[in-house]
């Protein structure tokens, strides 16, 4: 259920490093496989260096099941904002999307379900 993965994307943001932002972002996937994966946005003093929530999910994921791993659905959730994945994330997304693979993020305080190919149309693969 996308409603779990939100909660979970919900408590990993609480671990978040963002002194500089201060948004802390949260993100939850569940694999092809069935496994769950989840991670947060680790900030950088330099700025360009930081990582999204989305990418450190998915490195979490490439990490245990290899680089064959999908992704069924992939949530997001900042608290006190809302936003789909950022551009980089939409395009580190699709490297392990399926043409099913679904992203959930909040609008108006309801999640909304896209799929991948909404989300970055003409996707450079
Ligand atoms: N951020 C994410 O974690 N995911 C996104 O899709 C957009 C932005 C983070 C990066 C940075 O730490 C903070 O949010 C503000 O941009």
């Amino acid at each position: 259920m996308s409603a779990d993965l939100m909660s979970i994307a919900r408590d990993v943001a609480t671990k978040a490093h963002s002194p500089y932002s201060k948004f802390q972002v949260g993100a939850a996937l569940r694999t092809v496989a069935g496994s769950i994966f989840s991670g947060c946005n680790v900030e950088n003093a330099s700025y360009g260096l930081t990582i999204c929530a989305e990418r450190s999910a998915i490195c979490h994921a490439v990490a245990e099941e290899g680089p064959a791993m999908k992704i069924a659905t992939l949530a997001v959730v900042c608290l006190g904002h809302e936003f789909p994945p950022c551009g980089a994330c939409r395009q580190f997304i699709v490297e392990f999307a399926t043409p099913l693979t679904t992203v959930c993020f909040l609008q108006h305080g309801k999640p909304v379900s896209m799929q991948v190919s909404e989300l970055l149309p003409s996707a450079f693969k």
